[in-house]
């Protein structure tokens, strides 16, 4: 397959997470004969730096262009520090979001039976947890109208959404639920909120087309209290963008460490794969990011294209680098790998299971071929 790939390393330590994930698509190039091409295209604070836009309009024409984009974070402890600051890196990421339509934002989360000890839950709380969120990505509090009158001593964000924007990614997420064990759980505050309501009516109407699929609604407030005692329970969580963003943070903890989960944002016509994780600032430059949300990011995107069998030759040798202990600090008992050698030795064991039969056993043990 031929694919264009953008890339939007962006801020922090986006670049370095980002050239792991470069690696092993090279690596599934040469094993399985594929033919893909990167260009890249600055983003963020290092953006607004070039040229003071957080979205240069060449970074916005290339992702169109592209078939894919593959994205690192954004964020920068100067503009985090300065409330007052009206150009922000994160402007880019909500304007290219808005522009491709990638109204889908879909986080899975699943508990790694050799990581199991680096979550600060007990094991009895975190086994067999297997879920995955689809956030709403385009609308909600975070597109509103948003004000602050002239002595700057009020502010205000709107929150809209219509019928339109809830039922398309609801269909997605139902679609998930009835491939996954079936059972979807909408996350809103419908005590208290006039969207949410609306979000209830229509998800409810649409389960009616989903018979197969059991359907509930918890609030935000009781599912983090959930996320914590019983997260296996969860299947597929639908929820609005703002619910959403907070939401999949906390769900990073049940893993232990928000450098192993990815993402993937999805719309009609375009699509976009990133880690989780921030652009850890703190971290640039030192060689100790964990790369694997990058590289899980890339196994999302070879699903994405339908090339199953080259997403669980790199989900294999994740979890290969798992199993030997191949992991950066923030994995508990890890020996201290740096970035690159756990992108190098990630990239090194991407093999072919058809043509090396001891790795089968790998992809059987994961019990699921894939991440999601
Ligand atoms: C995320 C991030 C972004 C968001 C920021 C960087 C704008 O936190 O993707 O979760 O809030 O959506
Ligand atoms: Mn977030």
């Amino acid at each position: 397959m031929n694919l264009k790939i953008a890339l939007l390393g962006g801020d922090g330590i986006g670049p370095e997470v980002l050239a792991q994930a470069v690696k092993c698509l090279q690596a599934v190039e040469e094993t399985f004969n594929h033919h893909f091409t990167y260009k890249e295209a600055p983003v963020g604070a290092i953006a607004i730096s070039n040229d003071g836009n957080p979205l240069p309009t060449e970074t916005l024409q290339l992702c169109k262009d592209s078939d894919a984009i593959l994205f690192g974070a954004i964020g920068a402890l100067k503009y985090d520090n300065n409330p007052e600051a009206r150009i922000r890196p994160e402007q880019g990421l909500l304007k290219l979001r808005k522009e491709l339509g990638l109204f889908a934002n879909i986080r899975p989360v699943k508990v790694f039976p050799a990581l199991v000890k680096n979550s600060v839950l007990p094991k009895k709380v975190i086994a067999g947890t297997d879920f995955v969120i689809y956030r709403e990505l385009t609308g909600g509090i975070y597109y509103g109208k948003k004000t602050l009158n002239e002595d700057a001593t009020l502010a205000s964000d709107l929150c809209e959404y219509s019928e339109k924007e809830i039922a398309r990614i609801t269909h997605l997420a139902f679609k998930a639920a009835k491939k996954r064990r079936g059972r979807l759980t909408l996350v809103d505050k419908a005590n208290v909120l006039e969207t949410s309501r609306l979000w209830r009516k229509v998800v409810t109407e649409i389960s009616d087309s989903y018979p197969e699929v059991h359907f509930e609604c918890q609030f935000i407030d009781n599912i983090f209290v959930q996320l914590m005692t019983n997260p296996s329970q969860f299947d597929v969580i639908l929820t609005e963008n703002m619910f959403g963003d907070i939401l999949t943070s906390q769900a990073s903890i049940v893993i232990g460490s928000m450098g192993l989960l990815p993402s993937a944002s999805v719309g009609n016509e375009n699509a976009m794969f990133s880690p989780f994780h921030g652009s850890y600032p703190q971290a640039k430059g030192k060689n100790i990011a964990n790369p694997v949300a990058a590289i899980f990011s890339v196994v999302l995107m070879l699903q994405h294209f339908g090339l199953y069998e080259e997403a669980n030759a790199v989900s294999a040798a994740v979890q290969k680098s798992f199993k030997k202990g191949i992991t950066t600090t923030d994995i508990l008992g890890s020996d201290k790998y740096g970035t690159d050698y756990v992108g190098d030795y990630i990239a090194d064991h991407i093999v072919d299971s058809d043509e090396d039969p001891n790795i089968n056993d790998e992809n059987i043990g994961l019990g699921k071929s894939t991440i999601i």
